[in-house]
């Protein structure tokens, strides 16, 4: 394994999924930019560096950044910039100015030509157009000297108990390479990730109530001094009674007709099913509920099925720490991500 330590800085860092899985396979993350503090709040408190900026990241320049990581060297620049502009029309993709967050990405990558970068995103931006927009993308870093592949990947294949889907760019700066990260043996279920919470909330920091349960429970324990960001939502008496009726991994199909309409979005009255991995996990809906449990996954819960170790604080109001899970890259997706890159370093430094 490759001894050396790369230094990262994370754009669009948000509470810090994607960071905290590249410190977990050894990179030194120098920085994380955002300009939502809740999230940079949650960031600082849980990041061994913790550096944070917050600032709009189509407004500010590599200079103004360099600044900030006292012009350290940056090998590898990751992030999730929200690419809503992109559409195509008719063989044209259209230029949208809401693309100025994915620029300045490429502005950055332009700026520090790191090593290597990763781009992380929705799964569709590499079919829209019929893959115009993943062409553009890739074309934009080739002219700035990189060689990059795309992938889309299961959250569940590398640990996550979750089916949740995203995309990446990983670009080099020298030869060509493969990116096949190894997956898992055996998919971690949903009961294996929370069977261990009460129904109950818990007071901070309090004792667990009983012994791990799985492999997964002991990772997520490792570090943990006691049960954060466990508090049970409280529904009204009439969203637990229908909940009620549908079973493990059930939704709204298994409610008599007269109540399948109360909610009118089809993913309403799901059910996690406890012997798969999760449904993706939204940023706070309440749509989704425990397996067993009538009412939603607390924070805790949730942080779990995103892989967060139960060492990671959530800060904020309730409903800003749902944001900032649902939003997150999961940790262990993104620490296979940095170990794979690592390999790939390395081999190339030893050439
Ligand atoms: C999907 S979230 C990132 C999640 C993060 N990668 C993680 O793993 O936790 C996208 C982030 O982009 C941030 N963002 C959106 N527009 C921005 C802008 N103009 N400048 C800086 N950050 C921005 C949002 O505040 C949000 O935290």
């Amino acid at each position: 394994m490759n001894k050396k330590t790369y230094n990262v800085i994370d754009l669009f860092c948000g509470c810090g999924g994607l960071s905290l899985g590249f410190e977990q396979a050894g990179y030194n993350v120098l920085l994380g930019i955002d300009m939502w503090q809740d999230a940079l709040e949650t960031y600082k408190h849980n990041h061994k560096n913790g550096a944070t900026l917050c600032a709009d990241l189509s407004k500010i320049s590599g200079e103004e950044v360099d600044r900030e990581i006292k012009f350290q060297r940056v090998d590898v620049i990751i992030g999730g910039p929200p690419c809503q502009g992109f559409s195509v029309a008719g063989k044209r993709l259209v230029d949208d100015e809401r693309n100025s967050l994915y620029k300045s990405f490429v502005r950055m990558v332009e700026y520090f030509s790191p090593k290597a970068f990763v781009l992380e995103n929705v799964p569709n931006i590499l079919s829209i157009g019929g893959g115009m927009v993943r062409e553009s993308i890739i074309h934009d870093f080739q002219k700035l000297g990189y060689n990059v592949v795309t992938k889309v990947l299961l959250a569940s294949d590398y640990g996550v108990p979750q089916n949740r889907r995203r995309a990446i760019f990983v670009g080099l700066k020298d030869g060509a390479f493969d990116f096949d990260i190894p997956k898992v043996e055996h998919k971690v279920t949903t009961a294996e990730a929370l069977s261990d919470l009460p129904e109950g909330s818990q007071s901070y920091k309090s004792g667990y109530e009983c012994a791990p349960q799985s492999e997964f429970q002991i990772i997520m324990r490792r570090n943990s001094k006691g049960v954060m960001n466990h508090e049970v939502t409280i529904h009204n008496a009439q969203t637990k009674e229908i909940i009620a009726m549908v079973p493990d991994g059930g939704n709204y199909k298994d409610l008599p007709l007269h109540l399948r309409e109360t909610r009118k979005v089809h993913i309403a009255w799901t059910r996690l099913n406890s012997q798969k991995p999760s449904i993706t996990i939204d940023t706070g809906h309440r749509h989704h509920f425990h397996y067993k449990w009538n009412r939603v996954p607390t924070v805790r819960e949730s942080a779990r099925i995103q892989s967060f170790p139960d060492d990671f604080e959530f800060l904020c109001s309730r409903t800003s720490q749902y944001k900032q899970v649902g939003n997150a890259v999961p940790p262990l997706m993104a620490k296979a991500i940095a170990e794979q890159l690592k390999i790939i370093l390395s081999c190339q430094e030893s050439k």
